[in-house]
């Protein structure tokens, strides 16, 4: 392979990976540019990446101990650490993984006493057409708020739940079953700042999404949802974003403390399927 390059993409995030097979051991010195980069472009795109789940995995822990998804039934068998990400059913009309995953703009596990530091996305079957993942750039939304907004914010904390949205998405979908006792004790609602400090970077970046934040803590209701509503809008502004069209077997990681995300969502009579590995990030200040 070609010695190992990195492409910053014509986008406000993002990077291609280039000469570097994730099927190999990775080298100390390959993964202190990988970790670097990582940092710089908060999306890394790994093209035609052949690798087992066990590769991923390995992959994957190089960044942080991984977390376990709280639906475990879309685990993928003998691999707890990934979770299946997939619209398709199996011969007896059951979901194999989590069809409707992503599809409000949000952070991975936000909704966590300790988000996601990032997640890593390996394409097994990708849809003809649609089925993109659009990222927004955090640092730039709290980097471009209006003054007003910015004042307006300053200091506050919000409350994230995965709850959120689970009964909206659970009227209009298959994929998300009753939740346990057990399981509703894993998603208790959680207080982040609203602007945080990348632990790794310096930066601040905007911390609040459309998926998972519910309200302003102290702040009277409707002046809350008012502010999250213009929070929200100024995010995923166009000049923010980066669209990511899928190529088969790419091997996409990003980073949960800088960027949101959105699942696009493709036609329903296509094939789509994923696997995803979350690593464990730091209390959000
Ligand atoms: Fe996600």
């Amino acid at each position: 392979m070609s010695p190992l390059q990195i492409q910053a993409f014509d986008a406000p995030l993002g990077a291609e990976v280039i000469g570097l097979d994730l099927a190999r051991p990775l080298a100390d010195q390959a993964f202190v540019r990988i970790h670097r980069a990582h940092l710089d472009h908060h999306v890394l795109v790994f093209r035609d990446q052949r690798i087992t789940p066990a590769q991923q995995i390995a992959f994957s822990r190089r960044f942080g101990p991984l977390q376990i998804h709280v639906l475990h039934q879309f685990q993928l068998a003998g691999f707890e650490e990934v979770l299946v990400v997939s619209n398709i059913k199996d011969e007896h009309g059951r979901p194999i993984g989590l069809g409707d995953a992503g599809v409000y703009w949000h952070s991975d596990l936000s909704y966590k006493a300790h988000p996601s530091l990032g997640s890593m996305l390996h394409a097994q079957e990708l849809p003809e057409t649609g089925g993109d993942t659009l990222f927004a750039n955090m640092h730039m939304a709290w980097d471009t708020l209006p003054a007003p907004l910015r004042a307006a914010t300053a200091g506050l904390k919000a409350e994230h739940t995965y709850l959120a949205k689970y009964a909206e998405l659970q009227k209009r979908s298959p994929w998300r079953p009753d939740l346990s006792d057990e399981q509703k004790a894993q998603v208790r609602p959680v207080v982040h700042p609203v602007v945080r400090t990348h632990p790794e970077t310096g930066r601040k970046a905007l911390f609040v999404s459309e998926h998972f934040t519910t309200r302003l803590v102290g702040v009277p209701e409707d002046e809350s949802a008012a502010l999250l509503r213009e929070l929200f809008a100024h995010s995923v502004r166009p000049e923010h974003l980066y669209r990511h069209a899928w190529q088969p077997h790419d091997m996409v990681f990003w980073d949960n403390r800088s960027l949101m995300h959105l699942a696009a969502g493709c036609p329903d009579d296509q094939r789509r399927k994923l696997y995803r590995t979350t690593i464990e990030g730091d209390v959000p200040y």
